[in-house]
């Protein structure tokens, strides 16, 4: 008898604008995020298998991830198991594109990838919502990982709603050899805020977005948008990498519209003002000594293949 199997891809992204609020009680910031899919996949494959295991493979080093229990993928199959009654387990292979620990939601996608493919596997048919609710229990970026597209994100960031973005915005990505732990970067926010309270801005509880920003988006303008991107981690990550300023500025002195970190970083996304600009740019880089990449954004969410 065949063993049946079912391949899923999730994009990885970059928050375009991320502004953080104050630390809840749960040790969770409440934030206004705009999330964007690029395209850069991972690829989960599902097999039938009495129990659950997990192994990675990929274009990247996967030789340190814990492949046991406590691994996000085999957490998000599991949860797809209890909420459907599923009795039985599967194998999950994941081959991994999305920068480890770089502040894209590499971890995330893999979690999505796997909550659709279990689903399609065992054909327990959960549904968007309710496999939506299961991806906001695994981590605050699985729903985003799940939806794709360009979406703002609100309370932890996982209360999405789409965000109109027309044309194909052409991003390149500096990708660091080393990562950062996102808890350790919302750390080194809190820590700065209260040391220099009195100079920076109020941090505000409910924080918005941009509107200018929303409508840079919906026109597809990336010069407009290049002057309202905005990460409220910035400053932490670069306290906790200084080297990363230099990127930036590299990337903004060799064509770059604007750049960015990502997230918690390390990665830095740097706007171009087309592809072939991008290419450019990416290409330059490369030749500078930096890992670069040239993605274009926004793509779907979570899919079967
Ligand atoms: O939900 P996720 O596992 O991605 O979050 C990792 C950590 O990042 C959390 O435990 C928390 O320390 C921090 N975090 C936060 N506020 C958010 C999202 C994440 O403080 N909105």
């Amino acid at each position: 008898m065949s063993v049946k199997s079912v391949t899923a891809v999730a994009p990885g992204k970059i928050n375009v604008y991320l502004r953080v609020g104050p630390l809840g009680e749960d040790g969770y910031h409440t934030v206004a995020t705009i999330y964007q899919a690029v395209s850069l996949f991972e690829e989960v494959t599902v097999t039938e298998s009495d129990d659950f295991s997990v192994r990675f493979s990929g274009p990247i080093d996967t030789s340190h991830l814990k492949v046991d229990e406590s691994n996000l993928v085999i957490r998000a199959a599991r949860a797809v198991a209890a909420a459907s009654g599923f009795a039985g387990g599967a194998r999950l292979d994941v081959v991994k594109s999305v920068p480890i620990a770089g502040g894209m939601g590499g971890g995330s996608a893999d979690a999505a990838a796997t909550l659709v493919a279990v689903d399609a596997l065992w054909g327990t048919n959960l549904g968007a919502a309710r496999l939506s609710e299961i991806a906001a229990t695994l981590g605050a970026d699985v729903p985003f990982a799940l939806h794709g597209g360009t979406a703002l994100g609100l309370g932890r960031g996982d209360v999405l709603s789409p965000v109109m973005a027309k044309s194909a915005l052409h991003w390149v990505l500096v990708v660091n050899e080393e990562g950062l732990s996102t808890p350790d970067v919302f750390h080194q926010l809190d820590r700065h805020r209260e040391e220099h309270s009195i100079e920076i801005e109020t941090v505000a509880v409910d924080p918005a977005v941009d509107a200018e920003l929303l409508l840079a988006l919906r026109t597809g303008d990336a010069a407009a948008l290049a002057e309202h991107l905005r990460n409220d981690l910035q400053a932490a990550t670069l306290q906790l990498m200084p080297s990363l300023g230099e990127t930036i500025e590299f990337g903004e002195t060799h064509g770059a519209l604007a750049g960015i970190v990502s997230g918690s970083g390390p990665t830095i996304a740097l706007l171009a003002a087309d592809e072939n600009s991008a290419t450019h740019l990416a290409a330059t880089l490369v030749a500078n000594g930096r890992k670069a990449m040239c993605v274009s954004a926004p793509v779907q969410g979570a899919r079967v293949m």
